[in-house]
């Protein structure tokens, strides 16, 4: 009964990766249900490979330009300035397409003033893809912003550097922080608050007072995105002109 159990399962597995090249539409017959049960049976990284071919062969059969229409360049809404944690998908919580959001992510979405890696990001968006809105997120249950509330002197290696900004806006509103005794609250202070800071540092900088010298709009938005129901909140701290 077992064996004839595990033939039968073989020859499921057989014959869905024998339908997995990426042939459009090869997995037409399959109804969504049946695919994810199959991909539940694999490791979460082989799942990953799965559901790649499984990705394309269904965007072709809706759409054969899908990937082709990609090639001459993307021309994206915003730019996207997040943390770097998986719950804070942007993507998928706007329902945006490939190529609609251009993104950047760092530890707590934060951008140092000497950081290579985020101001190159910054002038890419603005100089050659000359996007208007550049949005700085932050979002709840933010491990960076906890570790600073909760441990920071405890932090090594370049974690501690990262967050020091958050930290000294932490120590230097200690009063204020001290009167709020839910962390969840306290938490939400922290990140709007470093929210803020960073629309001023990017409202402020050359690649952005330079592109608008020149006439170009760029509009600098701080908002946080709450991981427990989805939404976000637009902090309505937009900056528009230095
Ligand atoms: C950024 O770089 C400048 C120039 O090298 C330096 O003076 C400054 O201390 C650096 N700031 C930080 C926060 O590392
Ligand atoms: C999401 O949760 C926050 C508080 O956790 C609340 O202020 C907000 O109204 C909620 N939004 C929705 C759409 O439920
Ligand atoms: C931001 O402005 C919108 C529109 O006026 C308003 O609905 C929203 O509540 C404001 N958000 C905050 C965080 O104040």
């Amino acid at each position: 009964m077992l064996f004839k159990k595990g033939l039968t399962l073989l020859a499921t597995v057989i014959s869905v990766i024998s339908a997995a090249p990426a042939n459009p539409g090869a997995f037409a017959g399959k109804t969504q249900a049946e695919i994810e049960a199959y991909a539940e049976t694999l490791g979460k990284f082989e799942k990953l490979q799965y559901m790649n071919t499984v990705f394309v062969s269904q965007s072709l059969a809706k759409d054969p330009n899908y990937f082709t229409s990609l090639v001459p360049g993307a021309n994206p809404s915003i730019a996207y300035i997040g943390c770097v944690d998986p719950r804070n998908a942007i993507d998928i919580f706007t329902e945006s397409q490939l190529g609609d959001i251009y993104e950047h992510r760092s530890i707590a979405g934060s951008v140092g003033v000497n950081d290579t890696n985020a101001l190159a990001a910054i002038q890419f968006a603005v100089e050659f893809l000359q996007v208007k809105d550049i949005v700085l997120s932050g979002h709840t249950y933010c491990l960076g912003i906890k570790a600073v509330i909760e441990s920071y002197d405890q932090l090594t290696g370049p974690l501690s550097p990262w967050l020091a900004p958050i930290n000294e806006l932490y120590v230097n509103n200690k009063q204020t922080f001290d009167t709020i005794t839910d962390p969840y609250l306290k938490a939400r202070l922290l990140n709007e608050m470093n929210v803020e800071r960073l629309v001023n540092l990017v409202n402020g900088l050359d690649i952005v007072t330079n592109a608008r010298n020149k006439g170009q709009t760029i509009n600098v938005h701080g908002w946080l995105f709450q991981v427990e129901n989805g939404s976000f909140i637009n902090l309505n701290i937009t900056k528009s002109a230095n």
